[in-house]
């Protein structure tokens, strides 16, 4: 039988418009491809749009979020709290500190951590809990806010997913000590790889701008600018993680249309949300009425039992029909280093573990049309049934 659609649909594929393309071209020609201008104006930009009091741009998320740990002094013996059910980078970089992840289920409704479960992971060596915004749903910060309030604990949140979320009047990125965000190439602002962090603490965004940059005293990337040399002090060894004009060339336009782009994105949720009701699968649950989604993962949980099928054949029998998914995620503790190092196993977070088994991403670009949709509909119709 012939597929449901003749070309591939690449999932997550970035909306690259004319303005970035010649934005980036005015870098090359300009000669500054590093660390200049444009990362200033892209910093700029995101702070005013977050309305955080500091933003500094990095080359990844997974960098905002060591970093954030490292300044906050999270190190060897420390413990962080966080969720199972996210992209490996998370815990990572809690590893990369010296640091253990100390995992705690999700809820099935929100696939985000359950708050009523943080409580008994904290011992007298956790340092911070670091929620993560799953698909773009906020977590309920409240009551964890309360508990690091009790606890003496940071909140440091994982915003790949959440750059348009808001939560209670607040928007994501003012809500915790450090938010980190993703602008890797399938996020709803992309730079190719990047990431920023915000925060309101003035110690922690000198620090993470210093760090980011060899350890070197602050604005040293003006030293070859028309300001006059200026020489530099290192003052920790730090890394290597800045952001280059050439990505922050395309962020300042991804910027400029994420809330057009959220328009699309919610009209693609409504019409799956209504197209796809009567099949085997659950759908995202209705978000609250204080949370704005960002909506960047439309995940679904297949119902494996009905439908006699594993995700993964699922998964390859939509390729067959040109459609490109996603896999967010296989439970975290379920991967050899995790079990290996920690001793996690299976049936230690029963949640994530479900999740992990069923969930299936649907495309989410803006850059999809109505036609792109009704494929992904059709197929989906198709593969399941
Ligand atoms: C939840 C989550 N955290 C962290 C990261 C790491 O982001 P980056 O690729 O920018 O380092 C990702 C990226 O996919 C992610 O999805």
């Amino acid at each position: 039988m012939a597929p449901v659609r003749n070309s591939f649909l690449v999932f997550g594929s970035p909306d690259i418009r004319e303005e970035e393309i010649a934005e980036v071209v005015d870098s090359l020609r300009s000669g500054w491809l590093g660390t200049g201008p444009k990362v200033d104006q892209f910093e700029k930009e995101f702070k005013a749009y977050i309305g955080a009091p500091y933003a500094i741009a990095l080359n990844s998320c997974t960098a905002a979020l060591h970093l954030s740990m490292l300044v906050s002094g999270i190190g060897s013996g420390d413990e962080v709290i966080t969720t199972p059910m996210t992209f490996c980078a998370t815990a990572n970089a809690i590893v990369h500190t010296g640091a253990r992840p100390v995992f705690v289920d999700v809820e099935r409704k929100t696939l985000n951590i359950d708050p009523d479960q943080i409580q008994k992971a904290i011992t007298p060596r956790t340092k911070a809990i670091l929620p993560v915004h799953f698909a773009g749903r906020p977590c309920e910060m409240d009551p964890i806010l309360e508990l690091a309030q009790r606890y003496g604990l940071l909140v440091i949140e994982d915003a790949a997913h959440c750059i348009e979320g808001w939560y209670k009047g607040k928007k994501i990125g003012n809500i915790g000590d450090i938010t980190c965000f993703s602008f890797y190439v399938t996020k709803n602002v992309i730079t190719g790889e990047g990431g920023m962090v915000t925060t309101h603490h003035e110690s922690y965004a000198d620090k993470i701008k210093m760090y980011g940059l060899h350890g070197m005293t602050k604005d040293a990337w003006k030293r070859f600018s028309d300001e006059g040399y200026k020489h530099y002090q290192v003052v920790f060894p730090g890394f290597k993680y800045n952001m280059m004009d050439l990505q922050a060339a395309l962020g300042i336009h991804q910027l400029r249309r994420v809330e057009e782009n959220l328009i699309r994105r919610n009209e693609i949720w409504k019409r799956y949300d209504e197209a796809l009701a009567e099949l085997p699968l659950t759908r995202p649950a209705p978000v609250e009425p204080y949370m704005i989604h960002a909506r960047h993962l439309y995940t679904v949980l297949l119902h494996i039992d009905r439908i006699k099928k594993s995700r993964d054949q699922v998964l390859n029998e939509l390729i067959r029909e040109n459609i490109g998914t996603g896999v967010h995620y296989t439970a975290l503790h379920l991967h050899p280093y995790y079990r290996q190092t920690f001793g996690y196993k299976p049936g230690d977070f029963p949640n994530a573990e479900y999740i992990g088994e069923r969930t299936l991403s649907l495309p989410l670009s803006p850059k999809l049309t109505n036609e792109d949709v009704e494929d992904v509909i059709k197929a989906l119709k198709k593969v399941l049934g």
